[in-house]
């Protein structure tokens, strides 16, 4: 998989306050990367330095192998973003505020229009004026004007922000279909765990302008998966025992005397006395492992994400 995005140690300062500090970020072709972080973070600082809104105090971007200076407009081209609130014209309806901005930016043609407000589903809407619509076909129509000229990212900045349940899930789907059905890489930034867990395939989690973790979803799924902490007498002979007598091999040893089984967690008293039965003292047995959101709660020294 190829890297379209890469910042190294990425600093933003505001006279004497670093707000983005040294951030390492990577982003490869066809990945949904949740940027995590509280507000005031430094997300939207961040997602400000990549679309060269704002200039770094330091450190370098790399957007689809080239480093950012150089030729600019080539590279926005590719990239589509929202970054805080989009705005409208809103006396007028969705189709001419898109044509406006396609104009204004010299990209698509005619019919992008169209595609991009069937894309997010607001095609029949789209003589309607956008003073009438709802702060859910607002961000839909945020998401369609970025996807105008058929970018290859996507750089959302909280785009689910203020949504109810419903939009957010219906948000959720259009991500996944840009995603798997036209291969875009997109990035979504947000306060909430809940919002990417369920959509990224990786997280970075931003806090006081630090990255403090870039992770992938199957890594974390490992990381935070529970087990039985088991303390036995002799691991070796436990570790035959769950593999020839309770069959399975999902554990770890966790150093000496402690293994870790993944498998069993609804039946520990069957666990502990067949391995009792067959010589193995059991000294300790417990039920471990992190949720996702103690996980996350432990990076950032207690302070969670919604
Ligand atoms: N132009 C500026 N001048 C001074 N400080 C700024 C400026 N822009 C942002 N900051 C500060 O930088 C920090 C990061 O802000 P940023 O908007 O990037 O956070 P965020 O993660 O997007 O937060 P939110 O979830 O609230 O949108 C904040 O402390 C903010 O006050
Ligand atoms: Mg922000």
């Amino acid at each position: 998989m190829s890297i379209i995005l890469r910042t190294r140690q990425l600093t933003k300062r505001y006279g004497a306050k670093t707000v983005v500090h040294d951030v390492n970020m990577t982003i490869g072709t066809g990945d949904i990367y949740g940027f995590l972080g509280q507000n005031g973070a430094g997300k939207t600082t961040t997602l400000r330095m990549i679309m060269g809104l704002i200039r770094p105090s330091a450190g370098e971007i790399e957007l689809f192998g080239h480093a950012r200076h150089g030729d600019k407009r080539k590279t926005m081209e590719r990239i589509g973003a929202i970054i805080e609130y989009p705005g409208f014209y809103l006396n007028l309806n969705a189709a001419d505020n898109l044509e406006i901005h396609r104009r204004l930016m010299g990209m698509g043609n005619k019919e992008s229009i169209d595609d991009a407000l069937a894309t997010v589903g607001l095609l029949d809407a789209k003589n309607q004026a956008v003073k009438n619509y709802s702060l859910g076909m607002k961000q839909r129509l945020g998401i369609a004007r970025a996807l105008l000229h058929h970018p290859e990212l996507l750089l959302l900045d909280e785009p689910t922000n203020g949504l109810d349940p419903g939009g957010i899930k219906e948000m959720r789907q259009l991500f996944l279909k840009l995603a798997r059905k036209r291969g875009i890489t997109v990035l979504i930034s947000s306060h909430l765990l809940s919002e990417v867990e369920q959509l990224a395939n990786k997280i970075g989690i931003i806090h006081k302008g630090q990255l403090l973790e870039e992770i992938d979803c199957e890594t974390l799924q490992k990381k935070t998966r529970h087990y039985l902490n088991l303390k036995v007498t002799d691991e070796k002979k436990a570790a035959y025992i769950l593999e020839h007598m309770l069959g399975t091999t999902d554990y770890v040893a966790a150093g000496p005397g402690v293994l870790r089984l993944y498998e069993h967690l609804e039946q520990p008293d069957q666990v502990s006395s067949l391995l009792a039965s067959n010589g193995v003292g059991v000294k300790e047995m417990a039920l471990s492992g992190d949720s996702l959101e103690d996980y996350f709660l432990k990076l950032t020294g207690g302070e969670g994400f919604g």
